[in-house]
């Protein structure tokens, strides 16, 4: 079998030594990937003027998977969001964002397994916006919902549950105030739904589920809804197995294209010293692995991060241990079986 070409963006601050890390563990469980390097982010404005040059887009058209360390994105002015952009540009209209409970990370749960399956291009951040007078004394956001964007994520959320042998999906919305959008987008769930009578469905209103999800997590398997939902319980979800140090995240489109990067910021704060924990990026690498047909080396690339940090002696300092970023590595792959 020829390796898949998959875009590999290093990303800024600690994204080129959590990026290091990944590849040496991916090498090390088997994965099979030729690497093509790309430029994004404050490292591209650097070098190239322009955080997302046309070799990137070239690359990702090119390759259809990238694999993509955290971007530096300014607050306020400055450039755009290139993860948005990517998000956009390529369709990826799924966030798929896992959440499952890891021994040895400090959380206040120990049985959480659920996935989070988020709407990336529709909903409130279709980027309708204006102010309603010239004195900005109001504004108006609009949210959009269509047919065509509900059935996709809804079926995409099914079929994710089929692949992976989970039993439930639960469709997330409002539809009890915002009878018309989310009304839509909770009718059109339930119609998908029809097509996979061996998967459970229900629904359940956002304030509720939020609720829920802190007093009884293990309630959950699937969690399919709208962008601007998707991107809190997504985060809430993180949260209940000790935060987006240690969450990974996928985007999905059609065609097989997809982009794979880790949750956490560039953290700058400690970017240079090899101190970073590539969890995050690594467990995004096993969904890659699973992506593209090697699931025996994502499999064995999640035990050795699950061993990893179930061990004191080989934690990062953001989960209270010692280790650095190598000596955390040399332990996921020790346990990598
Ligand atoms: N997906 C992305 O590319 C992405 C996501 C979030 C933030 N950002 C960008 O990252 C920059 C910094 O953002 P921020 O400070 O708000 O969030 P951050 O996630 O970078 O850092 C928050 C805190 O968590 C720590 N941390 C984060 N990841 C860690 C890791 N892997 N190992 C150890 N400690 C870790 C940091 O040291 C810091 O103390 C900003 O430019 C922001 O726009 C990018």
């Amino acid at each position: 079998m020829t390796p898949p070409i998959v875009t590999l963006i290093e990303g800024d601050g600690i994204g080129p030594e959590i990026t290091a890390a990944t590849l040496r563990a991916i090498a090390a469980v088997g994965g099979e990937i030729t690497w093509e390097r790309a430029d994004a982010g404050a490292a591209a404005v650097e070098k190239h003027r322009d955080p997302l040059p046309p070799a990137t887009l070239d690359s990702i058209t090119r390759n259809k998977i990238a694999l993509k360390a955290p971007l530096a994105t300014p607050s306020g002015g400055g450039y755009r969001s290139v993860n948005v952009t990517l998000r956009q540009t390529f369709d990826l209209y799924a966030n798929v964002r896992p959440a499952q409970t890891i021994p040895g990370v400090p959380s206040r749960y120990t049985n959480v397994d659920m996935v989070i399956v988020r709407e990336n291009t529709e909903d409130l951040y279709a980027g309708i916006e204006h102010y309603i007078d010239p004195r900005r004394s109001a504004a108006e956001s609009i949210a959009i919902i269509t047919r065509f964007g509900s059935e996709r994520i809804v079926r995409y959320a099914f079929d994710y549950a089929r692949r992976h042998g989970r039993k439930k999906v639960t469709i997330v919305h409002k539809a009890n105030i915002l009878k018309m959008s989310n009304g839509l987008f909770l009718d059109t769930g339930r119609e998908v739904a029809k097509a996979y009578p061996e998967i459970e469905c229900d629904d359940m209103i956002v304030d509720a589920t939020a609720m829920r999800m802190v007093v009884a997590p293990e309630r959950f398997d699937i969690i399919v809804t709208m962008n601007l939902f998707g991107d809190i319980l997504s985060d809430l979800a993180a949260g209940l197995i000790g935060g987006l140090g240690v969450a990974p995240a996928s985007n999905i489109g059609d065609a097989g294209c997809a982009m794979f990067e880790a949750v956490h910021g560039t953290a700058p704060d400690i970017a240079g010293k090899g101190i970073a924990n590539p969890t995050g990026l690594m467990l995004s690498a096993a969904m890659l692995l699973d992506h593209v047909g090697q699931r025996a080396a994502g499999d064995r690339l999640r035990a050795g991060v699950r061993a990893a940090l179930a061990d004191a002696a080989s934690r990062t300092g953001d989960l209270g241990g010692k280790a650095n970023t190598a000596q955390f590595t040399d332990a996921v792959i020790r346990n990598a079986t």
